[in-house]
């Protein structure tokens, strides 16, 4: 039996959301998702089991509040057998909890160790279903390149699967707003989203973008992706700022991000925005139109950060 083990798992940047729960313990959504893996942002973790008397958590080096996972290894121990308390050191590779999705990296990778600790078989169904109970978007990143998470309707059935798994050429430019801690848990922002009047139609119209997003995604077809990412995040954004308790994880920065996008897209480039739990801005291109944006943005927002990144694989051991 292996004593300490390490795994490495990629964001995931969800091309039609995930913004809403049917059962919170139990981590269902009340949407089905679809997103693609990232090459560039990823979180690195060790999983060691220990006698002492509590789960740890070792974050970027530094000493963290271990409740979050604590509570997901104790659903592991309840799913499978008991087990000793595990000290857990993570990196993440993403600026974490600004709306680039470290979550879901981080409950992948901590999946993926605590299988190959526990000896567990890897069937990726499975693995994606328990990396679920810890971030709804986790149970993505076990999977490269593009994800389906089929909402299900219990904890046995809601799990992600690959839906295409190769590189289309689509790239995606991050603009780093802010690398601050979000003021708003995408946990608590979907609850409270929940209750717009206008959720229902959110939820309704998501079910349609889902299939219209996997044959744009088959016919390789960028521009198509790109409308519909960026419809389905706007409307997601929309419920936010539409709920009993109204909030906006747009800052001006962000707005000025979105209209410079659209105004690139109506000069003739392929260029659309998606947006997560944070204020940063996901610009959806292609392999082709990705350094002409980065030029145009960088001149035009010199006191901000992009990255690029493009698809990227699936849960690996290190
Ligand atoms: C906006 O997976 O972070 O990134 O399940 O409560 O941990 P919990 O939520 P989380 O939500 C991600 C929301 C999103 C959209 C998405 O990734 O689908």
């Amino acid at each position: 039996m292996k004593n300490i083990v390490t795994a490495r798992a990629h964001t995931n940047i969800a091309l039609i959301k995930y913004w809403g729960k049917s059962n919170i313990d139990l981590n269902l959504p009340t949407t089905s998702s679809l997103s693609m893996t990232l090459d560039s942002f990823y979180t690195t973790t060790s999983v060691e089991f220990t006698d002492k008397a509590t789960d740890s958590l070792i974050l970027n080096s530094v000493s963290a509040d271990s409740t979050r996972i604590s509570k997901f290894l104790d659903m592991m121990r309840t799913q499978y057998d008991d087990f000793p308390k595990i000290s857990v050191i993570s990196k993440n590779h993403v600026p974490t909890a600004a709306g680039l999705a470290s979550s879901a990296s981080s409950f992948a990778a901590l999946t993926a160790a605590m299988f190959e600790i526990l000896e567990l078989e890897k069937n990726k169904q499975e693995m994606s279903r328990i990396a679920r109970r810890g971030s709804g978007s986790a149970s993505r990143s076990i999977f490269g390149n593009f994800a389906v998470w089929n909402k299900g309707w219990d904890d046995v059935s809601s799990y992600a699967e690959s839906f295409y798994n190769q590189d289309i050429g689509l790239s995606m430019i991050v603009a780093e707003i802010s690398a601050n801690q979000k003021k708003m848990s995408s946990t608590k922002g979907m609850q409270l989203a929940q209750t717009a009047p206008t959720y229902n139609s959110w939820v309704k119209k998501s079910a349609l973008q889902l299939e219209e997003m996997k044959s744009a995604i088959s016919q390789k077809d960028i521009e198509k992706i790109g409308l519909i990412a960026q419809d389905n995040a706007l409307g997601m954004h929309e419920q936010n700022r539409l709920c009993q308790i109204p909030f906006d994880y747009f800052t001006n920065q962000t707005r000025r991000i979105i209209d410079f996008t659209n105004y690139c897209y109506n000069s003739g480039l392929l260029a659309f925005v998606t947006i997560d739990a944070g204020p940063n801005v996901k610009i959806i291109t292609d392999r082709a139109t990705e350094q002409k944006l980065l030029t145009r943005f960088r001149a035009e927002f010199p006191e901000m950060t992009f990255d690029v990144a493009h698809a990227g694989g699936g849960y690996e051991y290190l």
